[in-house]
């Protein structure tokens, strides 16, 4: 079975982001670079990977960018891509035919993750962006149709996992950040689950990142976490 284990590498500095995917290899199904390491190194960064690569750039624009940029990062194919479920259907489809279109010969074609409300946001902000009624409801809408329009996928957090599976069945990807080990330290996440119970509640892939890369051993911290969901 493919480990659903992906491993954050939040750095800008690409020879950092390659000894951490070393060390991880085994034990990571996917490595995630965000627009970090994106805005310092580029495709030709992401081209330096060997596995395969959960590229989390959160694209939010109209259909017809949104399409040139699918285009031009699928040059270099990342495995997985996130888009905003918010920017809505056109541009969501525009982002799946962007990369049926742009996938090389022989390669998989790029999966689309939409983000629907970012964690950052409680129902009082929301509710401030012109959305009342709160983030679960609107979570689910935005789900519903970024499914329809296309999405392979959606990014979740760890209390939205399972009413999103039920929602949804098995078949969309449903990626958890915000995982910290029993005991671990959260430093900025708010709202955790651990390895065991966000795989439990239904998630497809877990996103790990500091848990790992500011351990001691990172081998041994992604070994640890594979063993606690496989
Ligand atoms: O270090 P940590 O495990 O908190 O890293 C989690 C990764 O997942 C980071 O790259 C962060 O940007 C990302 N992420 C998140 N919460 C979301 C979406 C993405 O923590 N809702």
């Amino acid at each position: 079975m493919p480990s659903p284990l992906i491993v954050a590498l939040d750095t800008a500095a690409l020879d950092q982001a390659l000894h951490w995917a070393g060390l991880v290899a085994p034990y990571a199904g996917f490595i995630k670079l965000g627009l970090e390491f994106f805005c310092a190194n580029g495709p030709a960064g992401i081209a330096q990977f060997t596995q395969p690569v959960f590229l989390d750039l959160k694209l939010h624009d109209i259909p017809t960018t949104i399409s040139g940029a699918v285009r031009a990062i699928c040059a270099a194919p990342p495995a997985l891509l996130t888009v905003h479920a918010s920017g809505g259907p056109h541009m969501l489809e525009a982002a799946r035919n962007a990369a049926e279109a742009a996938c090389p010969e022989g390669r998989m074609r790029t999966r689309l993750l939409a983000v629907t409300v970012l964690t950052s946001l409680s129902d009082a902000t929301l509710a401030e962006c012109g959305v009342p009624g709160g983030a679960t409801a609107q979570v689910l809408r935005l789900a519903q149709m970024a499914l329809n329009a296309g999405a392979d996928g959606l990014v979740c957090s760890g209390h939205e996992v399972a009413m999103l599976r039920d929602a949804f069945g098995p078949a969309p990807l449903l990626v958890v950040p915000g995982i910290r080990p029993q005991g671990s330290a959260t430093a900025d996440q708010a709202r955790v689950m651990t390895p065991q119970h966000a795989m439990a509640a239904g998630a497809s892939h877990i996103v790990v990142g500091r848990p790992i890369t500011q351990a001691p051993d990172p081998a041994v911290a992604a070994a640890e976490i594979l063993d606690m969901v496989t």
